[in-house]
């Protein structure tokens, strides 16, 4: 994959993702499934995750082992649809901190509006992954990263489940320190900032608000 991108392809997430594409899978399913997929993506997001080696004592002997090393990994969702990712990696790292970022889309511009930030205090240091189902137009993902490195955090990768080329553009134009790990890229945007063939609007999907 070209540029700061890693696409998680695995068959099991591939399979998955057209089951959440379906327009008549439930919010239930749907629900499940994003955080089925969140725990793969897991995965392959914290694969660089550092360790250091402790001495412990398994029932025979003692031995030298890997834990990992560092502050606590912070995960921070793009509300509202983030939410479900964060809970997927939440089953896999329970004790990362977790961060809020409302953001909604001027009708309109489609450009991002804050109304909500709340991160833990300490960012610095810290390994911070900012989720968010649809990298769209990118707008919010770029305001959302743009503010998280105010806090000078230690590293920042971006999670998403479905990106379109457009987002990943924009995205990387003013973040190209950021990579991008996706579960899939889709064909492009239609002109209400949609993902097309995408999954709808991940949010009302996951909350079933629609
Ligand atoms: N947000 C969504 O929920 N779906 C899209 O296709 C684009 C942005």
């Amino acid at each position: 994959m070209a540029g700061n991108v890693t696409l998680v392809d695995h068959p099991l997430i591939r399979h998955k993702l057209t089951l959440m594409r379906k327009k008549d899978t439930s919010t239930a399913s749907f629900r499940r499934l994003l955080r089925e997929i969140s725990m793969l993506l897991a995965y392959e997001t914290l694969r660089d995750l550092k360790t250091r080696d402790v001495q412990i004592e398994t029932p025979l002997v003692t031995m030298s082992a890997p834990e990992i090393d560092g502050k606590k990994l912070v995960l921070v969702s793009i509300l509202r649809a983030g939410l479900g990712i964060v809970d997927g990696m939440l089953e896999i790292v329970p004790s990362a901190r977790v961060g809020h970022v409302g953001m909604y889309r001027e009708p309109k511009t489609l450009m991002a509006v804050e109304y909500f930030y709340k991160v833990p205090v300490d960012l610095a240091n810290r390994d911070v992954i900012v989720c968010d189902p649809m990298l769209a137009t990118g707008n919010s993902a770029v305001a959302a990263v743009e503010r998280i490195k105010e806090s000078g955090p230690g590293s920042l990768k971006f999670v998403c489940l479905l990106a379109c080329p457009e987002g990943i553009k924009t995205f990387h134009e003013s973040h190209p320190d950021v990579p991008i790990v996706t579960a899939a890229i889709d064909e492009r945007l239609n002109d209400h900032g949609y993902i097309l063939p995408g999954l709808g609007d991940a949010g009302d999907r996951l909350f079933g608000t629609k």
